[in-house]
């Protein structure tokens, strides 16, 4: 078979130079001999070589032409056309085939002659199927249902339809029949069959390496645009995502276009890139895709099938979905999506039992003959409860036995029908088969076992150890209808005739025999596949788990669960990440198993997080948990990111000091690695809870040692590693604590710096965290305009990239904006959404700014008991979370809404003088003038206009910028006032 298929090769390569070859190819039994006066070389030598020599000098330019003895090994993988020629020195004519092409799915061998029915009943529902197909080549998108119990006959159907669709026909087109397979293994690999599709229509071979893969999947895009089925501009956003999600490495630049986005983006990039992809296909030629099993389907594969169907009105797309009716998976939703998003061009099939006459025939058909004694039909199809595959066991089981047997045309039941035993299960049919195996097939068929119900040539032949001869076990196994082959391209590929032949033949095996197994396969794959370890994780996760190696388990599954994150399938992720956690516990109590158990832990945050939000108790848990692990690791090299992992979920949940400490320890690491990527970052993290802790001295401190080890050269490792730039980052903290120390000016110069910086990075994670912060400033410096234009490209962006934080911040400060131009309850109303998104969250830092801002707005209505509400909440909040920044603000407010609602005048002074006496703890001198001139305004009010200009005075006078702003400008007009 690789003879031919290198023969082919060769042809086509040398037919893209202009050049014809031929080649001859024959098999059997040849001498060699060394070469007498040479010494070193040796002669191949006899009758096979001759016709070889003779098919090959005969072939036509480009023919490849095979003897007999060729054809027979290899005729389900390829096409051949028998040709007589007559060859000099051979008698008669000669019997040649020419080579016509590789077939994608090599033919299944359909067990011992006279042991093949033909299709039974189905006339309904096979018609029901030609008929979608018809739709679709007539260009109408179609999706169908065929779900079915175990061993009915949903696949059989599949291939029926396939025959009718292959079949040449004058009249319409040819479809492009792709396959899609789930596997029973465990928790599926994301998007298993999807990458089953388009391996297998790419086409590529094992030996293809990255830049032959990638050059299939350019000239597959390529051919679409130049047809016009594909926009040039969709070619660049699908060739890199198709590449990422079939594990082949792209080149730097197409890399850098996935750069930036976050696994969620990228999941939704790579939904809409494989629809477009198939739209486009199909465009080119009807395409009918087949997703088999779905009931082992992965949940991300599941959801991208249902996006497709919104694809079937605009292309000849035939979606032919198989699965078993199992109402707790979600393959079962499929049929309501379907009718919901594609009525009209849905069908759905369910596939029941076959009724006790069609079993009948299904018998008759089986044995060619309708006379086998009553009582021995009687019993097969008592037991079988008309499930085909059940019958052709029985029956493939009583013949292999002996039990019946054939004289003629007729079969005869060896003894009297009673004495006839029927095994009772599938299971027990399948194993009394297995039972009279030879024991070296018996063995190779468990390894495949072990292996599942599909498996690769390579990967058994290495577990089972058994290179020689293993050909050979493969056809006898085949001719026993117990698997056969189902492809050859990537590489060939068996199945086992049903996944309850699997089953039956693994649940057989002895515990320990089965371990050796599994241990075997995993380190087969881990042999064989060195290069693409990542396609194989889930895989070697289940094989060492089964194997008994708990740690090695334990370790693909971190990796399964890391992948399963990259691609935004948190619940997969979650899953792989959970049962890690619960093997570890089997395994011995060593260091290793600590660091271990802190890495599961870490990698678990996120993903929870997305799907069950900041608040809830296993998130609490995980982290609490990963903090106590990572007080016991040592200097882990990992250290720095579980910290900052930990770091970010204090920080989000609002408990600064916990966080703020934590960035203690990550400069710590930092310090002792002696990098500077770190160590910048360390400072960060140290400004930024120094800012809300309203440590704003602290904050430039930080930042600028910070950025004094931040090099912009190396700026992009750092953004894709922490999701935001370091420098900007410091620069922005830098900017807003200028502004709470007295200095608008310098601050808003800083912030400008930050957004001509962050507009050069093309980053959009980075550019939003800008764009939102330069609005926060804005807001701080009371300008509603120029935040109002932020916060709208902060809400732009953050829309169309799923920014579900920047999202709600920016209603927030958009709220803001509204009651600053009059519109306060639209402003209030905005807020409240925002507040509850961000709550939604589950975060709670900027909790007591936002209600600040609320509170605000409440009093501007007239609303001064909600506000005060609104403020007792925000301090309550501050008291629990150190959230400083905003309380010298809050006090000042809750001093104006007393003062609205009339209540006494101490009681109002006195949360002034609070306001004034926390502002000058801090140094905010911003806020600090705010209390001095509501409280200069109260005494005015009171007649005390000496007290109120000396307290105004100094604050004021201690200024040096920002005159223009609002707050300079209104203590100003207050002091002339009181001069
Ligand atoms: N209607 C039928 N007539 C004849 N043979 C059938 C029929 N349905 C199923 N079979 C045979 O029964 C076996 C199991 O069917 P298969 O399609 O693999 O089941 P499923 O995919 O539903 O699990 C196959 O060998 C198939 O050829
Ligand atoms: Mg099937």
């Amino acid at each position: 078979e690789l003879a031919v298929r290198a023969a082919i090769e060769i042809r086509d390569e040398a037919h893209r130079l202009g050049l014809n070859v031929t080649a001859g190819i024959n098999t059997g039994e040849v001498y060699f001999g060394a070469d007498a006066e040479e010494g070193q070389e040796f002669t191949l030598m006899g009758t096979v070589i001759d016709l070889a020599a003779r098919l090959a000098g005969r072939a036509q330019a480009g023919q490849i032409l095979v003897g007999e003895s060729t054809r027979r090994l290899t005729w389900r993988a390829f096409e051949f056309t028998p040709l007589a020629l007559e060859i000099k020195g051979v008698e008669g004519p000669v019997t040649a085939y020419q080579v016509e092409r590789l077939l994608p799915h090599p033919k299944k061998a359909r067990g011992i002659e006279g042991l093949r029915a033909e299709l039974i009943g189905r006339d309904e529902e096979f018609a029901k199927l030609k008929e979608a197909l018809a739709k679709v080549l007539k260009g109408r998108g179609q999706m169908a249902s065929l779900i079915g119990e175990a061993g009915v006959g949903k696949s059989r159907l599949v291939a029926e339809l396939k025959e009718v669709a292959l079949a040449p026909d004058e009249g319409r087109p040819i479809p492009l029949w792709l396959e899609g397979r789930c596997l029973e293994l465990g928790t599926a690999a994301s998007y298993a069959p999807f990458l089953d599709i388009l391996r297998e229509h790419f086409a590529w071979s094992v030996e293809d390496d990255d830049r032959r893969r990638r050059e299939r999947i350019l000239s597959s895009l390529q051919e679409m645009t130049e047809r016009v089925n594909l926009p040039g501009e969709r070619f660049e956003e699908i060739y890199p995502l198709l590449s990422r999600l079939l594990s082949v490495r792209l080149e730097g630049e197409w890399e850098e276009r996935l750069e930036g986005d976050s696994p969620e983006q990228i999941r939704r990039r790579t939904f809409v890139a494989v629809r477009d992809f198939f739209v486009a296909l199909a465009r080119q030629q009807p395409v009918v895709l087949v997703f088999e099993d779905l009931h082992w389907a992965d949940s991300l594969s599941l959801d991208l099938i249902s996006l497709l169907m919104e694809g079937l009105h605009l292309a000849p797309l035939f979606l032919l979905c198989v699965y078993r009716p199992e109402r707790e998976h979600k393959c079962w939703h499929l049929g309501t999506i379907a009718a919901q998003k594609c009525r009209g061009r849905y069908t759905e099939l369910y596939l029941r039992e076959l009724s006790h006459r069609q079993s009948r025939r299904l018998v008759a058909s089986l044995l060619r003959s309708e006379d086998l004694p009553p009582s021995v039909r009687a019993l097969i199809l008592d037991r079988s409860q008309g499930n085909p595959f059940f019958i052709e066991e029985v029956v493939r089981s009583l013949v292999e036995a002996g039990a019946v047997y054939q004289e003629g045309d007729t079969w005869h039941a060896r003894e009297d029908g009673r004495a006839i035993v029927v095994p009772q299960s599938v299971q027990s049919v399948v194993l009394s088969r297995l039972d009279r195996l030879s024991g070296d097939l018996r063995g190779v068929l468990q390894v495949a076992a072990v292996i599942g119900r599909v498996f690769r040539r390579r990967v058994l032949e290495r577990a089972a150890q058994q290179e020689a001869g293993l050909e050979g076990t493969l056809w006898e196994l085949e001719d026993r209808a117990l698997v056969y082959q189902e492809r050859a391209v990537p590489e060939v590929e068996y199945s086992f005739k049903h996944v309850l032949t699997q089953e039956a033949v693994y649940r057989n095996m002895l515990r320990r025999r089965r371990q050796e197994g599994h241990q075997r396969v995993a380190e087969a794959i881990e042999a064989l596949y060195p290069d693409n370890l990542e396609e194989y994780y889930e895989q070697l996760a289940y094989h060492y788990e089964e194997g008994g190696h708990a740690e090695k388990a334990v370790e693909y599954l971190l990796k399964a669960g890391e992948k399963a994150k990259r691609n935004s399938a948190n619940e997969a992720a979650i899953a792989h990440l959970t049962r890690g956690l619960e093997l570890l516990k089997t395994t011995l109590d060593t260091p290793e198993r600590i660091q271990r158990e802190l890495d599961l832990q870490v990698a678990l945050g996120v993903p929870l997080v997305l799907t069950k939000g900041h608040a809830a108790p296993e998130v609490e848990r995980t982290y609490a948990r990963a903090r106590e692990l990572n007080e016991q690791v040592g200097d882990a090299p990992q250290r720095f990111q579980v910290l900052l992992g930990l770091r970010r979920f204090y920080f989000a949940r609002g408990e600064l000091q916990t966080a703020h400490d934590l960035g203690e320890q990550l400069l710590t690491v930092a310090q002792n690695v002696g990098d500077s990527i770190p160590l910048s970052r360390a400072y960060m993290m140290l400004g930024e809870t120094s800012y809300w802790l309203s440590e704003f001295a602290q904050v430039r401190k930080h930042c600028e040692k910070g950025l004094a080890c931040y090099d912009p050269l190396e700026h992009r490792s750092h953004m894709f590693l922490y999701g935001n730039d370091t420098g900007i980052g410091c620069r922005i903290l830098e900017a807003l604590a200028l502004w709470h120390l007295g200095y608008p000016d310098q601050a808003l110069e800083r912030m400008h710096e930050v957004l001509a910086l962050a507009q050069e990075l093309s980053h959009p994670f980075t550019l939003v965290f800008a764009l939102y912060f330069a609005a926060v400033l804005h807001q701080l410096r009371r300008e509603a305009r120029a935040v109002q234009e932020r916060t709208e490209a902060v809400l732009r962006i953050s829309a169309k990239r799923g920014f579900a934080l920047y999202l709600a911040w920016g209603t927030i400060l958009r709220g803001w904006v509204l009651a600053e131009q009059g519109r306060e309850n639209d402003g209030i109303d905005q807020m409240r959404k925002g507040i509850a998104a961000w709550q939604a969250i589950g975060a709670a830092v900027t909790l007591p700014k936002s209600l600040a801002s609320l509170a605000e707005a409440c009093g501007k209505v007239g609303k001064a008991k909600e506000g005060l509400r609104l403020a007792a909440e925000a301090l309550a909040a501050v008291d629990v979370t150190g959230e400083r920044c905003w309380e010298a603000e809050l006090y000042r407010l809750k001093g104006e809404l007393l003062l609205l609602q009339g209540e006494a005048e101490a009681e109002i002074e006195a949360c002034f003088l609070h306001a004034i006496d926390v502002a000058r703890r801090q140094c905010a001198r911003a806020w600090e003038l705010r209390a001095a001139t509501s409280l200069s305004r109260l005494w005015q009010g009171q007649g005390r206009k000496e007290n109120a200009k000396e307290l105004l005075q100094e604050i004021y006078g201690w200024f040096t910028e920002g005159f223009d702003t609002a707050d300079l400008r209104e203590a100003k007009a207050l002091l002339d006032a009181l001069a």
